[in-house]
């Protein structure tokens, strides 16, 4: 079912004593204020997520990891694989960031390896995709995110990619305070639901929640998910504070 979800992507971000009161803060807001059928996701540094899980208890609230091997075991180190985060009972693991792109090389091939695992293992995929500045400016940015979903998902049966979440954060408004406006992040959209739709069929395209993300915050937060193809959000920065976080998951009507 198309669900809407508000992840909160945490990065690189906070001690285990700050991760731990900004998942405190958050956890009696959303249960104060949230209402609604809104799943609020925390995707929060490898390290955190037993003990954070361990804390959220049996709130709604749902963890995340921000990353999985395309291995299973071995000798890899330093990294998590899907079965790990399936051992820790980890329902969601955002793939393909643009950070993880362009810091770590990660492309299409790898990250269609890393989606099958993370469903192999049960885990929600939350895909990410979305085009730098420069493919903006030249106008090839529809083509680049088609690239990009249909690399890593078009291998995919239609029974497994409606388990995938997508999240569509154009690269230049990530961490720049400079959100797409409502219109070009509903344009997007409408192009990834387009292209799912004809792969798998309006059916299928329809099931699947496609979030935006970058620089989304509890002034623009309303407007963007006001879109009809606007499933939720993939936020950043602004879910580093908790009054601003859920202002932004409170956007979500
Ligand atoms: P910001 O919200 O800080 O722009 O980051 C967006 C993002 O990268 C979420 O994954």
């Amino acid at each position: 079912m198309r669900q809407k979800i508000v992840a909160g992507n945490w990065k690189m971000n906070k001690t285990l004593e700050e991760a731990k009161i900004l998942a405190s803060e958050v956890m009696a807001m959303v249960a104060d204020e949230v209402k609604g059928n809104v799943k609020v996701v925390l995707c929060v540094p490898s390290p955190y997520l037993v003990p954070l899980k361990n804390q959220l208890g049996n709130s709604s609230i749902k963890i995340g990891a921000q990353n999985c091997s395309e291995h299973d075991w071995g000798a890899y180190t330093g990294e998590v694989s899907a079965l790990m985060l399936k051992s820790m009972e980890i329902p969601y693991v955002i793939l393909g960031h643009s950070e993880r792109r362009q810091y770590f090389g990660e492309n299409g091939k790898l990250l269609g390896a890393k989606v099958d695992k993370a469903l192999a293992a049960g885990i929600t995929p939350i895909f990410c995709c979305g085009e730098p500045l420069e493919i903006r400016e030249a106008g090839t940015h529809e083509q680049l995110v088609k690239q990009q979903v249909e690399e890593a998902l078009f291998h995919l049966s239609a029974e497994a990619l409606q388990k995938v979440v997508i999240a569509y954060e154009p690269v230049w408004a990530i961490g720049t305070g400079k959100t797409a406006t409502a219109q070009q992040a509903q344009e997007m959209h409408a192009v990834i639901r387009k292209q799912l739709a004809s792969k798998y069929g309006e059916a299928v395209a329809n099931e699947i929640s496609i979030l935006y993300g970058g620089s989304v915050n509890s002034k623009n937060a309303e407007e963007l998910f006001s879109c009809p193809d606007v499933d939720g959000g993939l936020v950043g920065g602004a879910s580093l504070k908790s009054r601003e976080f859920v202002d932004v998951i409170k956007g979500m009507k």
